[in-house]
């Protein structure tokens, strides 16, 4: 199945399922969980919030994670500083890249804003084969990110 259709279906559901309640770290839970589910190609998918200028770790799905990312260095902290999705096709090359598990190959990394504007954290995929993602991936998930404030 073409990768647009299945994120379209995931969209279709996350609507009917947000009806249930609006609670932020509820939504992001279900985001993880259907999308880690769904996506063959996801080997983790999960949140890292900012709390107090850190990077802490969200709901997720997958092998075990670090807890809270080194100051300002890697994946997740370069999609907070841009503001913009990150996809590296394959994180060796990427020169701070964090490893919390050596499986990982390929990873996205998307901000999730506040209603204010403002970066509250992002949302991280990682697959452990290279190239996984694209601009596709990207758009998705940008718009499933939207949905947890809106
Ligand atoms: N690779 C990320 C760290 C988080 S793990 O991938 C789950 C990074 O470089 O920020």
């Amino acid at each position: 199945m073409r990768k647009e259709v299945l994120y379209e279906r995931i969209i279709e559901q996350l609507k009917e399922l947000f009806k249930k309640t609006t609670d932020p770290v509820a939504r992001m839970a279900t985001i993880s969980a259907l999308l880690y589910h769904k996506i063959d190609y996801y080997f983790w998918c999960g949140f890292y919030l900012l709390k107090n200028d850190e990077l802490i770790v969200g709901p997720y799905q997958g092998p075990l994670a670090c807890l809270k990312l080194a100051h300002h260095k890697g994946v997740c902290w370069a999609g907070v500083r841009e503001k913009k999705p990150i996809i590296v096709p394959d994180v060796h090359q990427f020169p701070d890249h964090i490893a919390c598990d050596e499986r990982s190959q390929s990873e996205i990394v998307v901000p999730v804003f506040n209603p204010d504007g403002s970066v509250c954290g992002v949302i991280d995929v990682d697959s452990d084969k290279l190239a996984s993602f694209d601009q596709t991936d990207a758009e998705y998930l940008e718009r499933m990110v939207k949905m947890i404030f809106h």
